[in-house]
């Protein structure tokens, strides 16, 4: 019955998280809100924070799980992929606990880890699956062979799908970040009111700069026009942004599959918490007749659930890591 302790720091997020046995027993979120009034995460201010949230949030996740400090096997962090200053509090964190109480430690990619969120709960995918990783940093098309074996069929070529949003919002004047409330709002509006351009990139790549640029003069001609229009038309915006970019997503998702002849879809990562892509991806394989895997909503941003499901796979291979290890802003899989 191993006990890990899992912790994530890559972003903004400062996270622990108690997982006994494969079952997480805690995972304790500490968001950090002094980023809204930057229009995005400041990393200088991310590190500080995670500094001070670290602690707490690592002893709430004991208190909560109802073990003890003693009880536990591993400890599991975040190597990377991430802002180096927000990855070394949690990495040096890790180390001194593992030092302190002899334990080993594991190192855990923040993607993979993402991926493997859907290991957590009952309705697990079985392998080969695909999964559509989405968030403020990547936008990635993956085929998950195994737990650790992992192959990008296709990413963006430019800005993520979640930064697409992230500065979308900004333009419409919203604050950081606007994923969610581009969401909100887009629940409420028509999403066939305004027709933003789908990008023609060859193969399974992605990119959003062309989307973004279309928007940003779409807002600056109408405003121009009618000082008035972004009040008026917020909800109409946001729903046709939002569909714009589920179906760059989902067109690609559904060619791949095709392709590699997959029936299994999932999605992982903070932009699959969007109720307009999870919708999507569940028509899509109604369609077909796939399966589609959608993470509950606190495994969908970044938490420490998720490291402590793929420490738990790698204590698992008894793949541990020296005191030695140091935290990487890249990390490949
Ligand atoms: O995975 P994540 O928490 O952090 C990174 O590793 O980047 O993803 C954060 C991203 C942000 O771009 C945020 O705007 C987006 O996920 N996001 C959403 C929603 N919730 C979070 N985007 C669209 N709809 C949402 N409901
Ligand atoms: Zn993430």
């Amino acid at each position: 019955m191993p006990v890990i302790l899992g912790i994530e720091s890559s972003c903004d997020e400062t996270s622990a998280s108690v997982c006994v046995d494969g079952n997480i027993l805690s995972n304790i979120i500490a968001n950090q809100t002094i980023h809204a009034a930057y229009g995005g995460v400041v990393p200088e201010l991310a590190s500080r924070v995670h500094q001070q949230n670290i602690i707490p949030a690592v002893q709430q996740a004991i208190i909560n799980a109802k073990v003890s400090k003693n009880d536990i096997d591993a400890v599991a962090f975040t190597r990377g992929p991430g802002l180096l200053g927000s990855l070394l509090v949690g990495v040096s964190f890790a180390k001194s606990f593992a030092l302190a109480k002899n334990l080993p430690l594991i190192e855990v990619n923040h993607m993979q880890a993402h991926i493997l969120a859907h290991f957590i709960g009952d309705h697990k995918p079985k392998f080969p699956f695909l999964c559509l990783t989405v968030s403020g940093g990547h936008t990635q098309i993956v085929l998950v062979k195994d737990y650790f074996d992992m192959e990008i069929i296709g990413q963006t070529l430019d800005d993520a799908a979640g930064e697409a949003l992230d500065k979308t919002s900004k333009i419409l004047g919203l604050p950081y970040p606007g994923g969610p409330l581009i969401d909100k709002y887009a629940r409420l509006g028509n999403a066939n009111a305004y027709a933003f351009p789908e990008p023609n990139i060859p193969g399974f790549d992605f990119s959003f700069s062309g989307l973004k640029t279309a928007i940003l003069y779409f807002i600056r001609d109408n405003v121009a026009a009618d000082p008035q229009f972004l009040e008026k038309n917020m909800p109409d915006i946001c729903a046709s942004v939002e569909q714009r970019v589920v179906t760059i997503l989902l067109n690609k998702l559904k060619k791949v599959a095709e392709k590699y002849n997959i029936t299994q879809l999932a999605l992982a990562g903070g932009v699959s918490a969007n109720t307009g892509l999870r919708q999507g991806l569940t028509n899509l394989c109604e369609s077909k007749g796939w399966e589609s895997f959608i993470p509950k909503f606190e495994y969908c941003t970044d938490n420490a659930a998720m490291i402590a499901i793929a420490g738990y796979y790698k204590y698992l291979n008894n793949e541990f890591v020296g005191q030695d290890v140091a935290p990487l802003a890249r990390m490949p899989f």
